[in-house]
């Protein structure tokens, strides 16, 4: 991560240890994921074992610790939206984008993740762009997401 921007977050919370979550929490926010290099900075300027830093940042699922694509997919494998063929969404994905989850497209635009509950039951199966929720997903709307992905990202490489 730039010096600049770990400096900025790391603004204010200098040795101070119970800063730790919100300042790993601000480092994934800016960077997309927390690196080895950010968590030995973190470790080194709040002044907490490195160990315990890598402890906190692999305990929680919501920390990610591999750079991902500039898009992630997360699709929910929950047992409510499994019952709603998640799993052929799941697999679907992973045909169209070439990558299994865990894993980025080689142009940097798509990963996939596979959570097991996003707390929207009710309108599963569920698939999230990055933030953007969306629900009753079938390989039809997804396979055009994608494609609108695609579309919009390209667009913005065109118009820079
Ligand atoms: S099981 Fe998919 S949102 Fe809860």
């Amino acid at each position: 991560m730039v010096q600049d921007a770990i400096n900025r977050i790391l603004e204010g919370r200098r040795s101070q240890p119970h800063q730790l979550i919100e300042t790993l929490q601000d480092i994934q926010e800016t960077n997309g994921y927390i690196s080895k290099d950010d968590m030995q900075t973190v470790s080194r300027e709040l002044g907490v074992p490195v160990i315990d830093v890598y402890g906190v940042a692999s305990f929680y699922k919501a920390f990610r610790l591999k750079p991902t694509g500039k898009i992630v997919l997360t699709m929910c494998q929950g047992t409510a939206c499994h019952v709603r063929n998640s799993r052929l969404l799941l697999d679907h994905a992973v045909m169209e984008l070439g990558i299994k989850p865990g894993e980025v497209t080689a142009d940097g635009l798509f990963s996939i993740e596979r959570v097991n509950c996003l707390g929207a039951c009710a309108m599963g199966p569920i698939v999230k762009e990055n933030m953007i929720y969306h629900d009753h997903m079938t390989p039809a709307k997804l396979r055009k997401l994608i494609e609108a992905i695609r579309r919009r990202e390209d667009g913005g490489k065109k118009n820079a």
